[in-house]
């Protein structure tokens, strides 16, 4: 037996195995149940029938549901036995197809201790069930199959909140108990080689279909066991669509695919969950097919079309502490990777330093996003996180390094609406003394509220003339913009 077998589980292993009854859902079973091909039909061939033997009546059947109720509870009999028998760490790192065959003989063997007599359909079904709890994310399955959810928060076993259509509702799923969360959450750590418990509390980790996670669990969170999913948005939302929903104006996200066509250095500031990366996504569409873009993560969510793209994605310390591998590592090697773009997922530390080393040192046409509420708040965040590198630099000095480096702040916001707009399009103009001057080429200006809570109100060009515009000449890019600026003028004047 490959990966795992038959040995006694370790300590870890213990505390995670399977002690108290599983229920299921009626709908989770019922969707378990008719993917079984054999279970469409009566059985014909079914053996003689036993004692225990349960014969799987057609769907529709006004017993099946009772049927599914005992096969469940033969589950809740079998599972104990079975964690007993396998390290369920490891088990959880194997595909589905290998488990499943793994577990087949265990679960015969302890069907026989337990003199339960199932036929193969039905043993089939048991296996599923117990392999939903090993490898799948049980109670969050269906919220994952979700289009409409953007986030799934797990606050201990009797909370899940969702965010759908950029408001978080709470949803009516909810697990068995603490233990139950923390065994999913171990075994989504465990897909990507980590582990959280007592000593290791903290986690990040990607579900396979890309989506960001992380983990926080007792003593650090006091609700039990806390999971937070950023689901991978299948599909990616363009500078066009977002114009068409409404997050920019179609004069302003043709002003941003000309910034990003024309390398410049590109800041895109929000608080949490605002758009930020999406807004980058969208706003790399423009990227020239010849370049050679190197994007660095802590978690790798950006989805660049180009071919020719190295994602790169740090790495945290082992639990003797060591091994790290942190952004600024990752900014400092990459500059020796011949890269024509750095894309930093984040910044939020000394890595700020080699970023904007990067942005004037030839590597224009880089972007990345921080956290800020306006753009004036996402200097000042650049500058302390300049700061935390301890260079010692003056102030005035940091400042002018950004001043020089930093072309274009576009601020996202997520609006109490629940929609995401960009609210100030920056230019960072240059120094006056030892202040950055900016200068707003677009703004949001707020209305009113309507009476769905929809919030109106318009995006405004300043009509200034962007600073760019000798940059966009050379990109042969100039007219474009300009036709940008004065349409959205025209717009403000009807
Ligand atoms: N313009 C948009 N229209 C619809 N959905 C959007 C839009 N922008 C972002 N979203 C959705 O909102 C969620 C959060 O977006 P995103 O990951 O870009 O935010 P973020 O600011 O990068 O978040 P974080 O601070 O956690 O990194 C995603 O699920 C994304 O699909
Ligand atoms: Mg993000």
């Amino acid at each position: 037996m490959a990966g795992f077998g038959r040995r006694r589980m370790n300590s870890i292993g213990e505390s995670l195995a399977m002690t108290r009854p599983v229920r299921y859902t009626a709908n989770e079973v019922m969707e378990a149940f008719s993917a079984l091909p054999e279970a469409a039909a009566p059985a014909k061939e079914a053996p003689a029938p036993l004692p225990e033997k349960i014969k799987i009546p057609a769907p529709g059947d006004a017993i099946r549901a009772e049927l599914l109720n005992r096969l469940d509870h033969i589950r809740n009999q079998v599972a104990p036995l079975l964690m007993e028998q396998i390290n369920i760490e490891q088990a959880a790192t194997l595909p589905r197809a290998e488990l499943e065959k793994e577990i087949h003989p265990i679960v015969a063997e302890i069907l026989q201790k337990l003199r339960i007599t199932l036929n193969h359909a039905e043993q089939e079904l048991v296996e599923r069930m117990l392999v939903d709890d090993m490898v799948g994310l049980g109670p969050l399955e269906g919220l994952l199959a979700r289009d409409d959810i953007n986030d799934i928060l797990v606050n201990g076993a009797g909370q899940v909140y969702v965010e759908t259509g950029g408001k978080l509702q709470l949803s009516d799923v909810r697990f068995r108990d603490n233990e139950h969360v923390l065994q999913v959450a171990t075994r989504i750590v465990a897909a990507v080689g980590r582990r959280v418990d007592q000593t290791q509390p903290l986690a990040d980790a990607r579900l396979a279909d890309g989506s960001r996670v992380n983990v926080i669990v007792p003593p650090l969170s006091l609700k039990g066991p806390a999971i937070s999913i950023r689901k991978f948005s299948r599909r990616a939302i363009n500078l066009k669509q977002m114009a068409r929903q409404g997050n920019v104006s179609p004069q302003m996200a043709r002003v941003l695919e000309i910034a990003s066509a024309c390398r410049l250095n590109i800041i895109i500031s929000g608080g949490t969950g605002s758009g930020k990366t999406t807004m980058m996504n969208a706003m790399s569409e423009t990227i020239d097919h010849q370049e050679r873009i190197i994007t660095i993560e802590d978690a790798a969510e950006l989805q660049l079309q180009q071919p020719h793209v190295l994602p790169l994605e740090t790495r945290v310390a082992n639990l003797e502490g060591k091994g790290e591998i942190t952004m600024r590592d990752l900014v400092k090697n990459a500059l020796r990777m011949r890269p024509d773009r750095i894309i930093l997922g984040e910044v939020r530390g000394p890595e700020a330093v080699d970023m904007l080393q990067a942005m004037n040192t030839g590597h224009d046409g880089s972007m990345c996003t921080l956290h800020a509420n306006t753009p004036r708040e996402a200097l000042t965040r650049l500058e302390n996180m300049v700061n935390m590198a301890n260079l010692n630099l003056p102030y005035a000095a940091i400042r002018r390094q950004i001043a020089d480096s930093v072309n274009l702040i576009v601020q996202v916001n997520r609006m109490r609406d629940g929609v995401r707009r960009v609210i100030a399009v920056t230019e960072v103009a240059g120094m006056e003394g030892d202040v950055i001057t900016t200068q707003d080429l677009f703004t949001f200006r707020f209305k009113a509220e309507d009476d769905d809570g929809k919030i109106v109100g318009e995006f405004v060009s300043t009509g200034l003339r962007p600073q760019f515009l000798p940059r966009a000449y050379y990109y042969g890019l100039d007219k474009a913009l300009m036709e940008a600026i004065q349409s959205a003028q025209q717009e403000a004047a009807e």
